[in-house]
């Protein structure tokens, strides 16, 4: 079955939207269409977070609650959800809710801009955790800027919710929203709007036969890079085909060779996940764009984007990780090393899609990842570094080492990697190693850093990872 409606929840009620236009953010939608101006638009590329709303989604016969920026993503992926917006926390007799509460006592509201998108953010915080600490609530908040006093008040406010009841209107409708949400039908959704089409298969096989039909569609995932062609270059995206309504895709499975990562998994469900076996990894995604942007983006749509400062992309080729690529007839297994054929570009071709990647579990492998960025929160790198290393009576048995921000793809160190391999583990290997480094990479200036500045970092980077290794800090805590 399909259909061209999008049904969703707001307030107490199934909201129908007949054919909406696939470009039009969800941010416009809820000003112009449902003239609820409280959400703003700061930024328009998901990074002050004044548009913060949340989204309620049936998992596993609960609901559970995200933040994410309005303003980056459209109105058709409201397919099945519930929507939250800053003036729905307010109960019908017009008492606050306890986060709006919580925010007037403590002078947390300074300034009508940027207060409704922290209030989202902290309602996400409250209905996501049982007790707020310190990282849990400057998490919550860090993809929300205040340009102009502070987050201190914010934080207390955060802070005093520990002491209330988590009894809110949310709660007490919990079962009506839950029956609400199960009667919305879970029907492939296919929009076609003036010149527009937008497509949200429900399974894998839908997916391939509208790949095939449609080739020259744009995949749209988290959208948190696709959607900035609209918002930001003002252009327009003639065909979508939208793949997290695929659940089949949204999967973390483990064997005990590797770990696999379905395309459509949140990164926020992976951060938890990946804490386990590589903890650098998990630290590296905490300095992730923010929460907002984390509980919708995937690992498959920054490899797609091929970024030369891609995240997970230095990580991912470290780990010597694959991905599993399909189309209409044939799965293809490929390594990642190579995948990346120049800037942005990749060997992934038309009709086909990322249904997977795996990530082989190491052995006595010791795995160090570091990013550099201007910012601590809510940027990205200048200059992303990973190691893989396997070590045996203080020789270097196994090594792989990849940057992001030194070239126009992310990629290894081949040159470092001869140097480091059969080595021991010295002050001659390690520095004759970072002189190498000049062989693999000849960076470039650009906004985020300059050329010299950034091969500075790559040797400094590595000097760290071994230095560590040599005093046996295996583990970093912080950054
Ligand atoms: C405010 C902000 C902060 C950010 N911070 C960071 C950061 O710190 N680090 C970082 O690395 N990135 C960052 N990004 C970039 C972005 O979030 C990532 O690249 C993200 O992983 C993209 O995933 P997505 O699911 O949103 O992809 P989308 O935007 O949906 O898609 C991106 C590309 O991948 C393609 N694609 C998506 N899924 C598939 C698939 N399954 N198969 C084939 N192609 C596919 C799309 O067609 C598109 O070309 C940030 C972005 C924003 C807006
Ligand atoms: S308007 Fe800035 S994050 Fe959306
Ligand atoms: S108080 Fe709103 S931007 Fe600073």
């Amino acid at each position: 079955m399909t259909s061209n409606t999008i049904k969703l929840i707001h307030k107490n009620e199934i909201i129908k939207i007949y054919n909406p236009d696939p470009n039009e953010t969800i941010l416009n939608y809820i000003r112009t269409k449902l003239k609820k101006t409280g959400t703003k638009e700061g930024c328009a590329e998901g990074g002050c977070g004044a548009c913060t709303i949340v989204l309620g989604e049936l998992k596993k016969g609960n609901i559970i609650y995200k933040a994410i920026n309005a303003c980056i993503a459209f109105v058709p992926t409201l397919a099945g959800k519930q929507l939250v917006l800053v003036e729905d926390l307010v109960s019908d007799d017009g008492s606050l809710h306890p986060v709006q509460k919580a925010m007037v006592n403590h002078h947390g509201s300074q300034c009508g801009f940027c207060t409704p998108g922290f209030v989202m953010s902290l309602f996400a915080m409250y209905k996501n955790h049982s007790f707020y600490e310190d990282d849990v609530i400057k998490d919550s908040i860090s993809g929300n800027l205040c340009r102009c006093t502070g987050y201190r008040p914010i934080i207390d406010a955060a802070k005093s919710l520990n002491k209330i009841s988590k009894f809110d209107f949310f709660k007490k409708n919990h079962q009506l929203f839950i029956s609400l949400l199960k009667k919305i039908k879970h029907e492939n959704i296919v929009i076609s709007n003036k010149n527009k089409k937008y497509f949200a298969p429900r399974n894998v096989n839908e997916l391939k036969k509208t790949l095939k039909q449609y080739p020259n569609s744009q995949l749209l995932s988290g959208g948190t890079d696709v959607s900035l062609v609209v918002t930001k270059e003002r252009k327009d995206l003639d065909s979508l085909i939208y793949m997290n309504s695929i659940d089949e895709l949204n999967y973390i499975k483990k064997n005990n060779n590797y770990i696999e990562v379905g395309a459509t998994t949140p990164l926020i469900d992976f951060e938890s996940f990946i804490k386990k076996y590589f903890p650098d990894f998990a630290q590296i995604l905490k300095r992730y764009g923010s929460i907002q942007i984390r509980n919708v983006c995937t690992i498959a749509g920054n490899i797609a984007t091929a970024s030369p400062i891609g995240d997970t992309l230095p990580l991912l080729l470290s780990l010597d990780s694959q991905i599993i690529i399909k189309d209409k007839d044939k799965t293809k297994i490929l390594p990642l090393n190579g995948f990346f054929i120049s800037y942005r570009k990749t060997k992934l071709k038309k009709g086909q899609f990322i249904h997977s990647i795996r990530i082989p579990l190491l052995g006595k492998n010791i795995f160090k990842a570091y990013k550099i960025s201007k910012r601590i929160d809510d940027d990205i790198s200048s200059v992303c570094a990973s190691f893989n290393v396997e070590l045996e009576n203080n020789k270097i048995k196994k090594i792989k080492v990849a940057y992001g921000g030194m070239a126009n793809i992310p990629k290894r160190a081949v040159n470092c990697e001869k140097i480091l391999l059969n080595s021991s583990l010295s002050d001659n290997t390690i520095n004759k190693a970072k002189k190498s480094l000049e062989k693999d990479f000849k960076p470039i200036t650009d906004a985020r850093a300059s050329k010299k500045y950034r091969m500075e970092i790559a040797k400094n980077l590595l000097e760290k990872c071994f230095q560590e290794i040599k005093q046996k800090k295996l583990i970093r805590i912080n950054i």
